[in-house]
């Protein structure tokens, strides 16, 4: 199975944004720990990062063309404003999850509505660079058997 890790805006700065919030872990760290974890479940990661959304869809939609099976995605503060993005994923209809670090229902009141959730897989929210771990085994659980 390959799988499209994307990272929106600022996650770059991870390991130095708002530690207190996000964490010391950079995302290469995290990108780390998430292809030793896709080793060991027979997945194949992409990573992706950009400030950029209109690089973000480019690359979401040469996913599709390249035959990605599923999406990682941690869409930063596109969460809250970008129909683009949420347009890009159903276009390109691959299963994905939404991660967040934060717990984004813990914030502004800006934070707590997502264009992303009524049509992922799932969302994880809360739970740090763990987040990425559980929705990888959870992506590809879902792969295995998507309707169980
Ligand atoms: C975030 C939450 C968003 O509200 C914020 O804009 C981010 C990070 C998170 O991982 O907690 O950039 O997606």
């Amino acid at each position: 199975k390959r799988i499209l890790v994307l990272n929106g805006p600022n996650l770059n700065r991870l390991g130095t944004r708002e530690p207190e919030r996000y964490g010391r872990l950079t995302l290469a760290d995290i990108g780390q720990r998430l292809d030793r974890a896709a080793d060991g479940q027979g997945a194949a990661l992409e990573h992706f990062q950009s400030n950029h959304e209109g690089e973000a869809i480019d690359r979401l939609h040469r996913a599709a063309d390249e035959g990605i099976d599923g999406v990682l995605i941690n869409p930063g503060a596109w969460t809250h404003t970008s129909v683009a993005l949420r347009d890009a994923l159903l276009a390109i209809d691959r299963p994905f999850v939404e991660i967040h670090l934060s717990n984004i229902h813990a914030r502004e009141s800006f934070r707590q509505h997502s264009y992303f959730s009524d049509v992922a897989v799932g969302s994880i929210v809360g739970l740090g660079a763990l987040g990425y771990e559980l929705a990888l085994t959870a992506l590809i659980a879902h792969l295995d058997a998507p309707s169980a």
